[in-house]
């Protein structure tokens, strides 16, 4: 089964995480948010991957080549001026022969796909679109449906007003190949203002699949902190928690010294080093390959990749980023961590 990853957005309002990535590549507890999204589709018994990218698309490329490394047939497609949500559909129509899923790239969720697939079925529906309950529907795509669990109305980041339903589109979608047809070609499209609704005056048949499962749209740093607390919490399971974990996982090649303290819950990724009266946690990731110096204490916070804490750095909360330290954010960066002491990426 084919599923196709939108993955083409700036990320603006997850700036500076996205100054020098696309937003499907920050990491979520040391992997890239999308890896972790094609290891669960991958899971559900999809084998090949469309990316559809526009912004960045190289450091996209550059990590997951062409799939086998994870066990899939990864293309790629690649928009030189952004098509939109539905323009991006559009412009892959030509993998898309039979029932095929779309996701949004920058969603955690838990949602059951393969549940979702069967529902798809059941109602026999040309798109179905999962719809999860939030509290504030502003930011998100407000669906309207009837008690036969079909779409009725669709309205895109409403105003106040115009709010009728706290149930909003997940960003998760199946589709059927024949309502390609309906989005024109070469041109801008949204498939939430535009496409939908015509599909509905069409006379199509939009299922709305309910899912009460985890779900949050990593759009903002304020969500991206609460996605890592949320899995830390035990919300989210990752595959590497296993059971019984709470949240907390230290990979088990991660060497931390014998008088290093470390107060659940955190995430210590693979090869990481923390080093001789450090502290670390709680509500703390330390990514793949980072380096955590003597007597360094780290709360509250997400370090990345590959990052080398020098001795005695005192942080709290604090998202440290490679390219905040490398680039030319470097001095926010110094100035976000003036608490501590020197902090550089290992190169
Ligand atoms: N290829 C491509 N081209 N991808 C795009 C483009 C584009 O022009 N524009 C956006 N995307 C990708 C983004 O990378 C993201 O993964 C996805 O499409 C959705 O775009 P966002 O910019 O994140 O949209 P949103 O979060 O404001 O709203 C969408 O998602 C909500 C759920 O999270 C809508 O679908 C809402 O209706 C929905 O509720
Ligand atoms: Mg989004």
């Amino acid at each position: 089964m084919k599923a196709l990853f939108l993955a083409g957005g700036m990320g603006t309002r997850l700036k500076p995480l996205t100054d020098d990535l696309p937003k499907p590549m920050v990491p979520m507890m040391a992997k890239p948010l999308m890896e972790r999204n094609m290891l669960k589709l991958k899971d559900c018994g999809v084998d090949e991957i469309i990316l559809s990218t526009s912004y960045k698309p190289q450091k996209i490329k550059d990590y997951f080549g062409d799939g086998a490394k994870l066990g899939l047939k990864i293309h790629y497609v690649c928009e030189d001026i952004p098509l939109g949500t539905g323009g991006a559909i559009k412009n892959t129509q030509e993998f898309f022969d039979d029932t095929f899923i779309i996701f949004n790239a920058d969603i955690l969720s838990n949602i059951n796909i393969i549940d979702m697939l069967k529902f798809h079925k059941e109602k026999r529906a040309s798109v179905t679109i999962a719809v999860t309950r939030v509290e504030n529907p502003s930011q998100y795509g407000v669906i309207e449906y009837n008690e036969d669990l079909y779409a009725e109305s669709f309205t895109e980041k409403p105003k106040p007003s115009e709010i009728k339903s706290n149930y909003i589109n997940a960003g998760i979608y199946i589709f059927e190949p024949n309502v390609l047809k309906e989005i024109p070609g070469s041109k801008v499209v949204s498939i939430e203002r535009e496409t939908y609704p015509l599909l509905l005056e069409k006379g199509y048949p939009i299922a709305v699949y309910k899912s009460k499962e985890y779900w949050m749209d990593i759009g903002t740093i304020e969500k991206y902190r609460q996605a890592h607390q949320d899995i830390l919490n035990g919300s989210y399971p990752l595959p590497e928690h296993g059971e019984n974990s709470k949240g907390t996982f230290v990979a088990p090649n991660a060497k931390i010294h014998s008088t290093a303290r470390i107060t659940a819950p955190v995430y210590i990724g693979e090869n990481a080093s923390i080093q001789a009266y450090a502290t670390i946690g709680p509500n703390t990731i330390i990514g793949n390959g980072c380096t955590v110096g003597i007597n360094c204490k780290i709360t509250n916070s997400i370090v990345w990749d590959k990052i080398n804490i020098h001795n005695s750095t005192d942080v709290s909360g604090v998202i440290l980023n490679t390219q905040i330290l490398n680039g030319k954010k470097r001095s926010n960066a110094e100035h976000e961590v003036k608490k501590g002491k020197a902090l550089s990426p290992i190169a």
